[in-house]
């Protein structure tokens, strides 16, 4: 494997072995979703690790598509009781979005599966989580990452296309970006 492979081999998966995690692979985990940058470096996270079934078998009811069969949870969420709440209103979901990202590709070198389910901004899911797990008002429930030994196979992949992608301005295709450069001479 070289390079960025690896990062292709991030899979969602949705189906699980019953062997469960031990504290140290949960702990590298958290190390490598508190690794993620932060705006302002305010880090406004909180991570609930669940591994009660009784907590896990809720937390699947309370999401119409996570009902994944894992042995753990974690669920990320923003925490906006803070002096610096303007700032952390402003950036938080891309500050836990990314320690949520760190989270699924620590979990793919650790040889672990795992699957990002929504929560926010939707009410009724956040009200069923934020019940299940007594999150208190001013911290945000962002998403459920189930997580566990795989018990499916799937393929690493990109999902590159070069419609997604302009030069300079949006819109802008490689051709056009190409055309404003300097062209190659016969003399070149
Ligand atoms: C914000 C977000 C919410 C998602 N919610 C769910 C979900 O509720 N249930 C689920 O099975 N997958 C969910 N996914 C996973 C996507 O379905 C998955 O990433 C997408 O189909 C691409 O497949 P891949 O992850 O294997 O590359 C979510 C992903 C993101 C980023």
């Amino acid at each position: 494997m070289s390079d960025i492979d690896w990062i292709f081999r991030r899979r969602s998966i949705r189906k699980f072995t019953e062997q469960r995690l031990t504290t140290e692979q949960i702990t590298r985990l958290l190390e490598a979703a508190m690794a993620a940058p932060s705006a302002m470096n305010l880090k406004p996270w909180k991570f609930v690790v669940i591994q009660s079934p009784e907590l896990l078998k809720k937390l699947q009811k309370a999401l119409p598509f996570g009902k994944m069969n894992a042995p753990c949870a974690i669920v990320v969420c923003g925490d906006l009781r803070s002096i610096k709440k303007t700032v952390i209103e402003r950036f938080w979901v891309q500050d836990c979005s990314a320690a949520t990202q760190n989270i699924l590709l620590a979990a793919t070198t650790l040889g672990l599966g795992t699957v990002w389910c929504g929560v926010h901004p939707i009410n009724t899911i956040d009200k069923a989580v934020r019940e299940t797990l007594e999150i208190p008002q001013g911290v945000v429930p962002l998403n459920v990452v189930f997580v566990g030994y795989p018990a499916e196979d799937k393929p690493a992949r990109t999902q590159f296309s070069e419609k997604n992608v302009y030069f300079e301005k949006f819109g802008n295709l490689q051709e056009i970006a190409l055309s404003n450069e300097a062209k190659p001479t016969d003399e070149d």
